[in-house]
């Protein structure tokens, strides 16, 4: 697998997809170290005329203040260990696909034969403060 890192502004992030080649693109929204944006409408029409897949790393934003999949993207990812859960005391991250398709199907095997599962106590520790605004967001992923 080869990856290459898109150049900002919407003609290069077009030039980056390879129609036919390009089979993820990965979206990170706000982006580090400079928070920048990245119009996922967009970048989704593009990705998916190609032909490619979009996953989106959802770690800042939260599902509190984006929801990619209802913009388009394929996979969100979350590192929970953030403002998912505020706190610093859990270390966690989620997948989410927009259907149950043989990506799906991937994932979930691959978590279930190989990948770590979270303990009960972890899982309880981002949903233990509901009353948060921000941690609704784990609400919302449950
Ligand atoms: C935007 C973003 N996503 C994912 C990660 C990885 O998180 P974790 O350390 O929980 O695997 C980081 C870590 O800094 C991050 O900043």
């Amino acid at each position: 697998m080869a990856g290459r890192s898109a150049p900002r502004g919407g003609m290069s992030r077009r030039s980056a997809i390879r129609p036919g080649r390009t089979r993820l693109v990965w979206v990170e929204t706000p982006a580090n170290p400079m928070w920048e944006i990245t119009d996922l409408v967009a970048v989704c029409e593009l990705a998916h005329a190609a032909g490619a897949r979009v996953a989106v790393d959802n770690t800042v934003a939260t599902p509190v203040h984006t929801r990619p999949l209802e913009l388009g993207a394929d996979l969100v990812v979350h590192s929970a260990t953030k403002y998912l859960n505020g706190h610093s005391d859990v270390l966690a991250g989620a997948v989410l696909t927009a259907r149950r398709d043989p990506l799906w199907e991937r994932i979930r095997s691959w978590r279930r034969n190989v990948g770590a599962v979270l303990g009960p106590f972890e899982a309880w520790l981002p949903s233990a403060w509901h009353a948060d605004p921000v941690l609704a967001g784990w609400a919302c992923l449950q």
